[in-house]
């Protein structure tokens, strides 16, 4: 897998295959339940708990496509590590929409992304009701398991069946419909909460202006923290970061059209207009001063979806982002499978160092490779930290689907980087710590990968200090979609 020629490639220069990177975007229908029992290698004896993935599982509803993956039902993978051994298991979040689909055997909703129901704008005007597709993220927190869609509340899933229990208001915190982002930061060591790690995550209602909350819990669940701050402006904000002191949120210069979604020419997605001579908004929001409003520092253009971390340093606020110079745009009249690479900008890791004294923002290119899907370890989540893991290109400059995972050192600048081109893609990284590990790389890289030659997913186990070679590559059975974000939690999780 890792550096053969192809014979496959559309062209020479090219370290993927469109068609071969098109499959990995195919349903999924069926659900697993099984021992891994293919694996190259061996899995280690100290890796033990459970990997939760989450991504878009349908591409199609009953042969119906879905215009934009963003917009694909959420489905649940589960990889349990059990003393040298793994079980598989995936299934759908039973969500109204998703039910309610299955049931019609025909889209009824239309998706954010611009999946239109069949039927042209008069069968989407004035449709406002969105579908919560739970499709984003997948953690374990409080007890429960919990996959996330930002523009509505969580479903609650059995975390050793995957069984969805219902939608979830977090005691009654989250009313009917409330948004609750996909991306909670965990805040390792917590200096107002006795140092125990506290889960923070934040709730965007946009419009004219927008309105931030920030909610945090301790392990068992519990709410410590919940305020709200309002901002000028429309804003589309996917991810933020944590410090031990501060919430910091990119704000990025996008403006909102809602006529033609109104009258059912557009999806909310496509509505969107990225405004490159406008600046983004950094928004400090200090976790602690629930009544102080957010310092607001201006930084110029670029598109953020997601941040790798951030740490305080005096009087600085140091960010690492991957970021775009453009949005990538959702084009109504194309289809995602046919996206050419080469004409998209690709999303880079940048660093921003922001002065609370001076207000001034400092931006610089830590490298031009095409990444996305930044994880470090959880220990240094809003520490000083010297490694960032990615899901990257294979090649060095260009845009291009992502085959590679690489780790940089951000203190000597080095570069490690495994590749699964040319007929492998990966997904996002994620680090799990070795028990009683000494160094901050010392620990595991999990990637879902699809393996176009085999026409199938493999679970990649990297070892974080050294990725020249996997440890082992666990063989599924099927493909796995090309998910979104996921996590591990140290529980055995088997029913
Ligand atoms: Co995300």
């Amino acid at each position: 897998m890792q550096a053969a020629s192809s014979t496959q490639s559309t062209s020479p220069s090219l370290s993927y295959n469109r068609a071969d990177w098109q499959r990995g975007y195919r349903s999924l229908k069926q659900e697993f339940d099984y021992w891994v029992d293919a694996v190259t290698g061996e899995i280690p004896a100290d890796l033990n708990g459970t990997l939760f993935r989450n991504g878009p599982g349908l591409l199609d509803v009953n042969g119906q496509l879905i215009h934009h993956p963003f917009d694909g039902d959420g489905m649940v993978c589960a990889v349990t590590f059990d003393h040298g051994k793994a079980h598989f298991r995936n299934r759908y979040v039973q969500t109204e929409g998703y039910r309610a689909e299955q049931r019609a055997g025909k889209i009824l909703y239309r998706g954010v992304f611009g999946t239109d129901k069949p039927g042209g704008w008069l069968a989407n005007a004035l449709n406002l009701k969105l579908k919560n597709i739970a499709n984003t993220n997948v953690i374990y927190w409080g007890g429960k398991l919990l996959a996330l869609w930002e523009a509505a509340e969580p479903y609650r899933l059995d975390p050793a069946t995957l069984e969805t229990l219902g939608l979830e208001n977090l005691d009654g915190l989250l009313p009917e419909g409330a948004p609750f982002s996909a991306h909670p930061r965990i805040d390792p060591a917590s200096v107002q909460d006795g140092g125990q790690a506290v889960l923070v995550n934040f709730a965007i209602k946009t419009g004219l202006s927008s309105t931030i909350t920030l909610y945090e819990f301790t392990p068992d669940g519990k709410r410590v923290r919940q305020h709200a701050h309002s901002v000028p402006g429309f804003a589309f904000i996917h991810d933020f970061v944590v410090t031990p002191r501060y919430a910091i949120f990119f704000q990025n210069p996008v403006s909102f059209n809602p006529l033609p979604f109104l009258l059912g020419l557009r999806s909310a997605g496509e509505c969107i207009t990225f405004r490159s001579q406008q600046l983004t908004q950094i928004i400090v929001v200090d976790r602690y001063q629930p009544k102080a409003a957010p310092r607001i520092l201006e930084a110029k253009a670029g598109f953020v979806f997601h941040h790798a971390n951030a740490f305080e340093r005096g009087d600085e606020l140091v960010i690492d982002s991957v970021c775009y110079a453009d949005l990538p745009a959702v084009d109504p009249d194309s289809d995602f499978r046919q996206t050419n690479f080469a004409a998209i900008a690709p999303g880079q890791l940048w660093r921003f160092e922001l002065n609370l004294k001076t207000e001034q923002v400092q931006q610089q290119l830590l490298d031009s490779r095409c990444c996305e899907f930044p994880t470090v370890h959880p220990q240094r989540v809003g520490r000083e930290y010297r490694y960032v893991y990615l899901a990257a290109a294979h090649a060095p400059s260009g845009n291009a689907p992502h085959q590679a995972i690489v780790k940089w050192d951000l203190q000597t600048g080095d570069r490690d980087l495994w590749s699964a081109a040319p007929r492998g893609y990966v997904s996002e990284p994620v680090f799990v710590p070795r028990p009683q590990g000494k160094t901050e790389d010392d620990g595991w890289l999990l990637t879902l990968v699809f393996d176009a030659a085999r026409d199938a997913s493999d679970l990649v186990i990297l070892d974080a200090a050294d990725l020249s070679q996997p440890v082992a590559q666990l063989h599924l059975k099927h493909h796995v979609p090309y998910g979104l974000h996921g996590s591990f939690t140290p529980q055995c999780f088997l029913s």
